[in-house]
């Protein structure tokens, strides 16, 4: 089929709320690599992944094969049976985790992820009231959009009671209108504030990204986390690391986001670049909070074996060719070249991440910061035009999020750099 006849297909038998990128939507064909080509054969760098989850680059042929090689065995099993590649990932997955989570339960979403992880801080604290940020995206269920922090993604309105929102740590557009770091970082004392006066002032549980993805690749002050958790704490509830974009290498140096922050989470979550594209995710704990789950529960499709066949995988290339010593080098230059970007052009109002995520905040005016989605739409156009694929996200659509498969090298770096030092002239000029 071509784009057209696709696109056609798209209108009439598929929901209008499918959200698309691009004037005209791109049907996307195959991919090997760092390259996505389309249905007429135009090659694209992919720079966003398919949301940050072809972690090691598309059709990888150690994932392909062993895939396929469970394809042949057997597709699929239910959690009611334990099967080889769901104990192995588990044992991989204790050894890299950070603390002392070593213990598993695997899903099929981000957001069955996310909910399963408040499921258990109720269970384990006997609390129900659960603090999330402002800005933060949990996925698509009632509870995760009513965890979520932006209305545009809250669809219905219908919200689950005990959930509250704490101002998020969001330097560039300070909630509190102070400069970090003389702001102390009062944003963090929030948490208590809104504990103590929205709550019973006993919580479940505090869950937050490392750094929020969908709100716009929002990286918090390093002493941020160690205050709220130390909160989080002291009222009794559990500190949920929500890893679905920040996981597995992403941000560098370290394999969970987290770790850039020097504390411990007591449940975290993952999905996405988990198995490279395969559906797949997981809510990992310690022992002793796993315990404390009783009760029926099973995931039909969780830890489906040939997804956690593709993840086994997927982690080896990681260790071989993307490890997150790798992903800090590449994502250095990519971060020194998006600052170069920022001298030339003033639509870019800020540059921030870590890793191989890096977020480009886009604003009509350096002064008032006022945001732009129409430049990052027409950077959108310009950018597809020269070949490359980027994200965007933010609570004003206004934010470019740059996040290529890890195992990006120097060549791909420069290679996106160069087209988004085009794209951006070309719109510049039209401010
Ligand atoms: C931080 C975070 N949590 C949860 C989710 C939900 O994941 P999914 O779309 O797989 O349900 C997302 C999705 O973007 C996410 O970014």
């Amino acid at each position: 089929m071509d784009t057209q006849t696709i696109l056609k297909k798209q209108k009439q038998y598929l929901w209008p709320s499918y959200l698309l990128y691009y004037t005209e939507p791109l049907a996307l064909d195959r991919g090997e690599g760092l390259y996505v080509w389309d249905v007429e054969g135009n090659r694209y760098l992919d720079f966003f992944g398919g949301i940050l989850t072809t972690s090691v680059g598309h059709k990888h042929p150690k994932v392909t094969e062993r895939a396929k090689a469970q394809i042949d065995k057997i597709i699929h099993t239910s959690t009611l049976y334990p099967h080889e590649n769901v104990v192995a990932l588990a044992e991989k997955l204790a050894e890299i985790a950070p603390g002392d989570l070593s213990t598993s339960f695997f899903t099929g979403s981000g957001t069955e992820a996310d909910e399963t992880a408040v499921m258990l801080a109720k269970a384990a604290t006997g609390y129900q009231e659960v603090i999330a940020l402002r800005h933060a995206y949990s996925g698509r269920s009632t509870l995760a959009m009513t965890l979520t922090g932006i209305a545009a993604w809250r669809i219905g309105g219908t919200q689950i009671p005990g959930v509250k929102h704490a101002l998020n740590p969001y330097c560039y557009r300070c909630p509190l209108k102070m400069t970090y770091p003389s702001c102390g970082v009062a944003c963090a004392e929030d948490v208590e504030e809104v504990i103590k006066t929205t709550t019973s002032g006993r919580i479940a549980a505090f869950i937050a990204e490392p750094i929020q993805g969908v709100g716009g690749f929002i990286t918090p002050p390093p002493e941020y986390f160690k205050i709220v958790v130390d909160i989080t704490h002291h009222y009794g509830g559990l500190f949920i690391d929500d890893e679905v974009q920040t996981g597995f290498g992403r941000t560098g140096e370290h394999w969970f986001g987290i770790e850039h922050w020097g504390v411990e989470p007591d449940i975290m979550t993952m999905a996405k670049g988990i198995a490279n594209g395969f559906p797949l995710s997981n809510t990992m704990t310690t022992p002793e909070i796993a315990s404390k789950l009783t009760g029926l529960t099973i995931s039909t499709f969780g830890g489906n074996p040939v997804s956690t066949a593709a993840a086994l995988a997927t982690i080896e290339v990681m260790e071989e060719e993307a490890s997150p010593e790798h992903v800090a080098q590449v994502g250095a230059l990519l971060r020194s070249g998006l600052e170069k970007l920022k001298e030339k052009y003033p639509l870019i109002g800020d540059v921030r991440g870590k890793g191989l995520m890096q977020g480009v905040e886009v604003v009509a005016d350096r002064e008032s910061k006022e945001p732009s989605p129409k430049a990052v739409n027409e950077l959108f156009e310009a950018t597809k035009a020269r070949g490359l694929l980027i994200g965007k996200g933010g609570m004003y659509g206004n934010v470019i999020r740059i996040a290529p498969p890890l195992t990006a090298t120097e060549d791909h770096i420069a290679e996106a750099l160069d087209i988004l030092d085009h794209a951006f002239a070309e719109v510049q000029e039209r401010y």
